[in-house]
């Protein structure tokens, strides 16, 4: 079970050691969120930030971009440092496309939906992918309830890998507590984002470790 704190929910004006703290405590991924204010009505930060931080931690940069269109940042994101992209199916007419570009980059290309949209939409893209990201939220805002209802969609995809031998790994995000970590976990989860549930606690290695059970 790999853990992906989520940056949105650290103190900004101490990112760097926000990030190395998380590091220490045993956290496999950075999750990185990117908003433009317009694909969600939140606007976070961008490649600027997390390329100033990519020079003070070896973690996997796992960068989630909302944004519209994001076929205009791939380039700026790999060059900033992220080693997987993960973009939305809903944002761009052209998801194919936009995971060929990761992959020419030589990063890891990841594909997310929304709670509202179905599993069955990924279906043409699920062989070419490194990574499904399931939002367990709808994006745009840390500190959300997690919806249950979006677990079938965890586990649909586990059978599916297991049926045709695709290689990507199950990633859920939003409202992931100790709770939820669990009921994520027995769908099939592979990697558990989680932001407010950890960066509100002064302990974090406590925090992921109870995640892991
Ligand atoms: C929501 C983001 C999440 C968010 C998770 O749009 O994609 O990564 O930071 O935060 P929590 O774990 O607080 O729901
Ligand atoms: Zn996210």
């Amino acid at each position: 079970m790999k853990i992906a704190p989520s940056m949105l929910s650290a103190n900004f004006a101490t990112l760097a050691d926000e990030i190395k703290n998380i590091e220490a405590a045993g956290a496999d991924y950075l999750h990185i969120d990117v908003m433009d204010g317009m694909f969600v009505p939140n606007i976070s930060f961008g490649p600027m930030v997390f390329g100033a931080l990519r020079p003070m931690t070896s973690l996997i940069f796992d960068c989630h971009l909302m944004v519209q269109d994001p076929e205009r940042y791939i380039e700026a994101t790999a060059l900033a440092g992220a080693d997987i992209i993960t973009v939305h199916y809903e944002a761009t007419k052209h998801i194919h496309r936009v995971i060929q570009q990761i992959k020419a980059l030589g990063k890891k290309a990841g594909v997310v939906i929304n709670p509202g949209t179905p599993v069955a939409a990924l279906n043409a893209v699920l062989s070419e992918v490194d990574l499904v990201l399931i939002m367990t939220v709808n994006p745009g805002f840390g500190g959300q309830v997690f919806i249950e209802s979006t677990l079938k969609k965890v586990s649909k995809l586990k059978d599916l890998r297991t049926e045709h031998g695709y290689h990507y790994e199950i990633e859920v995000d939003g409202g992931v507590n100790a709770e939820t970590a669990r009921q994520c976990i027995e769908a099939g989860a592979d990697v558990l984002v989680s932001g407010s549930y950890i960066f509100n606690q002064t302990d974090r290695k406590a925090a992921i470790d109870s995640l892991r059970i």
